[in-house]
């Protein structure tokens, strides 16, 4: 290798014809790639069997060393420049790109796409382009090839450039380079053609030695997917490859969905008395945990701080091969990193035609088609959003036993895809004059937010408006703010999309901060599912936020299912109901837990006015 590092993989596209073969042949032998005497040995072998010599058989050479073990329909070619060395990597139909586009054998930096300069662009050099920016392929280089067909017409070159070039653009790539080339001639591939003067960018050599390494998993959020848990003696070693990030010894690992975590007491590596102290992406590896949780194969180990996207609806971009057409209602099979899930196609939001990009409504996608859909599971998926983390983003659809379609997760519309944006500038806080200790003091007790989470029926409401009750009767200053009555006001322009919530309760976080300030005890009763919400709710006002879980659990709120809503979900009536097709995180350290479940609506009242008492009364101090 040309500088100790392991070699840039470059993806080849194309339509068939256009020559991707004699062109890398020539990019092969132009740049001494070739091993000793391997030209002339074909050279020989061609006369031989009295056909002409064609650089493409150069290529076949190669399949001959195909790496048997992973990437069996791919191609591959070592080339080495001046700068470093590459590894080409040929899929050469529809069905071959999209495996390797699933199993990450071929996880490219880069690609190369050929076009004929007297064809020009054609459907397959579309659908590969498409596929190459599903993939999250950016630097994408253009050869538009045999250019000593059409007489090394600067115009025509002209032409299929502004072709493949808008076309990119429309997916949101912008080409690294598009380049006049001839395999068959030479021309740009490693020297300077002097066909084509009129030509002053690069040639493909200098092209192809812009391209920078894809960033390294290894410095990505750990993502450790379980392959199998192995029962030794008293030990559990849980089995799988680093897809990206490191973990070490000592480390606290969280497993999702779920979220349990325990730290890593070791890293298991054969053999047993070299064991490593830490291990990153790629490796293979074995752990124990200093704790016996239950972890199965399929859960994501992860950082805690960096953890994976836990959902039950799932939205895809993807690619259908099947021989029966994806339907909506129907059940698939979804295989992601280890794990496996029933999933059903809740919407087909659009199917894309590659040729113009144009999408259309649909009940089916047929194969060959690409389309953007809705996936929902019984089960939680834990997923990333593709195009930041590939491996943990990618999927495969089976029907029945087949390999069926893949596809990237889009997490847009998604919680995490936050309304983080700021678009209010040039303001300033105006401070008031009273502060609010004065006000507690004037009111006789301090204010703050009880924060009340949990399930739909879990009886939030209920206890808020009693505590209410409680504290004004007392003569404080209370007030309830809560889901149904917000959502007829403030929030009526929301849903109950991931990011709809995130917004709702951003917006009641901001109004309960206020009252709060004011001096008022304001009460709130949310569903709140996600921790993430919750926590910046916490933030916008840290010493006046009290966070309260109203615990009971699904099947004591489904059973009464006040506003019937959980009969209507079961049904498939409503969409992402929490609990049922929608995730709820419950708090990890809330300040105080009212169980629903086990304990009367009287002695939750009773915890809940003891906590107010406790912590805002005037006997609290401060007030
Ligand atoms: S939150 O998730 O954004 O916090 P919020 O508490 O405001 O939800 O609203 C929940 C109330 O909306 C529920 O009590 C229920 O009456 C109603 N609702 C309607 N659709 C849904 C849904 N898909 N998931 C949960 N609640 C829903």
């Amino acid at each position: 290798m040309a500088d100790g590092t392991a070699p840039l993989r470059v993806a080849l596209a194309g339509h068939v014809d256009h020559g991707k073969s004699t062109l890398v042949g020539r990019l092969v032998h132009d740049t001494g790639s070739l091993p000793e005497g391997k030209l002339e040995a074909i050279r020989a072998s061609s006369a031989k069997r009295g056909m002409p010599f064609e650089w493409a058989f150069l290529l076949d050479a190669f399949q001959a060393e195909r790496d048997q073990g992973i990437t069996i329909d791919t191609t591959q070619v070592w080339l080495k420049t001046a700068k470093r060395s590459y590894t080409l990597v040929d899929a050469p139909g529809h069905k071959e790109f999209l495996r390797n586009m699933v199993t990450g054998a071929a996880a490219a930096d880069g690609a190369l796409l050929v076009v004929d300069a007297k064809e020009g662009v054609r459907e397959q050099s579309r659908r590969h382009a498409y596929l190459l920016s599903l993939l999250g392929l950016t630097q994408i280089l253009v050869a538009v090839n045999k250019m000593d067909l059409v007489g090394y017409a600067q115009s025509r070159f002209a032409e299929v450039a502004r072709e493949i070039e808008s076309y990119l653009e429309s997916l949101g790539v912008a080409p690294k380079a598009v380049i006049p080339v001839s395999g068959r001639e030479g021309d740009n591939v490693a020297d300077r053609s002097k066909a084509m003067p009129w030509y002053h960018g690069p040639t493909m050599v200098e092209a192809i030695d812009g391209f920078r390494p894809s960033p390294s998993p290894v410095d990505q959020p750990l993502r450790f997917p379980i392959q199998d848990v192995y029962k030794f003696d008293e030990r559990r070693i849980l089995a799988g490859r680093i897809e990206s990030g490191r973990l070490k010894v000592g480390d606290t690992l969280a497993f999702a969905p779920g979220g349990r975590k325990a730290k890593v007491a070791s890293i298991e590596a054969w053999p047993e008395d070299a064991k490593p102290n830490e291990a990153e992406a790629g490796r293979s590896i074995g752990i124990t945990l200093d704790d016996q949780i239950f972890v199965e194969r399929g859960q994501i180990g992860h950082l805690e701080e960096s953890a994976p996207v836990e959902t039950n609806s799932l939205r895809a971009r993807i690619v259908w091969l099947g021989r029966q057409p994806l339907v909506r209602g129907k059940r698939y099979k979804l295989k992601l990193a280890t794990a496996e899930h029933a999933v059903e196609v809740q919407t087909i939001e659009r199917v894309i035609d590659t040729a113009d990009l144009a999408s259309r409504a649909a009940d089916a996608v047929a194969a060959g088609e690409i389309a953007e859909v809705v996936l929902r599971a019984r089960s939680t998926l834990a997923v990333d959003d593709a195009r930041t983390m590939a491996r943990t983003g990618r999927f495969v659809l089976v029907d029945g036993y087949d390999v069926a379609g893949g596809g990237t997760v889009t997490l847009d519309g998604h919680a995490r895809a936050r309304r983080d944006v700021i678009r209010s500038t040039n303001v300033k806080r105006e401070e008031g004059r009273i502060a609010l200790a004065e006000r507690w003091q004037a009111n006789g007790h301090k204010s703050g937010i009880l924060w009340l989470t949990g399930l739909s029926g879990a009886g939030k409401s209920t206890l808020a408006i009693e505590l209410e009750q409680h504290l004004f009767r007392k003569g404080w200053h209370v007030t309830v703010l809560d889901g149904d009555n917000i959502r007829h006001g403030l929030s009526a322009d929301l849903g109950f999309s991931p990011d709809d919530r995130t917004e709702n309760i951003r917006r009641i976080g901001e109004v309960a901060a206020l009252f709060a300030r004011a001096g008022i005890i304001v009460i709130t009763a949310f569903i709140s599912p996600y921790r993430a919400d919750r926590d910046r709710v916490r933030k916008i006002a840290p010493d006046l936020f009290h966070e309260v879980h109203v615990s009971a659990d699904l099947a004591t709120c489904e059973k009464r299912d006040p506003k019937g809503l959980y009969a209507k979900a079961r049904a498939g009536k409503i969409q992402e109901f929490t609990g049922i097709s929608a995730p709820y995180e419950a708090p990890e350290s809330p300040e105080l837990v009212v169980d629903t479940g086990t304990h009367s609506l009287e002695a939750c009242l009773g915890q809940l006015s003891d906590y107010v008492e406790r912590y805002l009364g005037a006997k609290s101090g401060g007030a």
